[in-house]
């Protein structure tokens, strides 16, 4: 019989196109916005396998009535949304989209950068205000980024491109702070391991990649922010729970830091009147880290391909819980 497959989101054509050429039964959720859980579970009770978006809580109430996937596959490289100890427990591999989504995603953290170090969406509604009236030789100065110091938290794949891209344009000396040391993307980067609290007290730019895990979560509050350079620009294109927004607003309402680019927010989505909106020195976009046509597409076909390997030969070739698949074929 057909495995079937549910695809909680219209996402790019290529997943289901693969899926369905293999023999797959594909369902997609065809709604304007995520399923609510209980919409979500019923439909996930009725196949074997979940193609599955960030916005999916897959917790222990889903698994509580979900264990019998075969496989979830997540597509986003982040998979925080999934209790992926229980997933593990349940002997269900999860598998993510990771390197696809690599340039888009440090695009968006350089460009951030860019954008607060001059204002520039700031100063772009000022025009939108009429508010341009001449050339201002004392106001709207912004600050250069060329021989700065770029500190990196979570140095994998996104990091080291966000790495590459700033020591290329600007020469920036960079350091990062990562669970463990990466030697080889050190001497390529020419990049200094340090400790999280020299990465908040050397940096120009801190910018964050790693994961939201119960580590990283609120890492960045109001005690990291004091310990930061008052002309620090903080980037997050990560995940939002890994900065305390009100911490944030009041680090940059008080001087304690200088500026913030986020595509990621806590919550999500941001409000309109949030007053992060509102400072020259911040740059905000919703959520668009991996939005190119090159990696939604990348990631459409990864989240297939980890579903039709699975399916093929019992491996995922982008798995979390490898220990899963050890565990099934021995
Ligand atoms: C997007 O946020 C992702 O995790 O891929």
């Amino acid at each position: 019989m057909a495995k079937k497959v549910l695809i909680t989101r219209i996402i790019p054509s290529i997943a289901r196109q693969l899926l369905t050429k293999a023999g797959f039964e594909v369902t997609v959720w065809e709604g304007e916005g995520p399923m609510t859980q209980p919409q979500l579970i019923e439909r996930a009770k009725k196949v074997d396998a979940l193609l599955s978006l960030g916005a999916d809580k897959l917790d222990k109430t889903f698994f509580s009535q979900c264990s019998h996937l075969n496989i979830i596959a997540q597509f986003a490289v982040g998979y925080d949304n999934i209790d992926v100890p229980e997933a593990t427990r349940l002997g269900i591999p999860v598998g993510n989209t990771p390197d696809v989504l690599s340039e888009a995603t440090a695009d968006v953290a350089f460009g951030l950068m860019i954008a607060v170090s001059r204002k520039m969406f700031y100063l772009h509604k000022t025009i939108l205000q009429g508010e341009w009236k001449q050339f201002e030789p004392l106001k709207n100065l912004g600050m250069e980024l060329t021989g700065k110091t770029l500190g990196i938290f979570g140095f994998g794949r996104i990091g080291q491109v966000m790495a590459q891209r700033c020591m290329g344009a600007y020469g920036m000396q960079v350091i990062y702070h990562n669970r463990s040391r990466n030697l080889p993307a050190e001497q390529k980067l020419n990049a200094r391991y340090v400790s999280f609290d020299e990465l908040l007290q050397q940096s120009d730019v801190l910018s964050v990649h790693s994961v939201l895990s119960a580590e990283t979560k609120g890492l960045f509050n109001s005690h990291a922010f004091q310990k930061m350079k008052p002309t620090a620009i903080f980037i997050n294109t990560a995940r939002g729970g890994v900065h305390n927004e009100a911490d944030l607003i009041t680090a940059l309402q008080n001087g304690i830091i200088w500026g913030a680019g986020l595509d990621v927010t806590n919550p999500e989505p941001m409000q309109a009147d949030n007053p992060l909106l509102a400072m020259p020195q911040v740059a905000v976009l919703p959520h668009i880290g991996s939005a190119t046509i090159e990696a939604r597409t990348g990631m459409a076909r990864l989240a297939a391909e980890n579903i039709l390997e699975f399916y093929r030969h019992g491996n995922v070739p982008h798995c979390v819980n490898p220990e899963v698949l050890t565990e099934k074929t021995n």
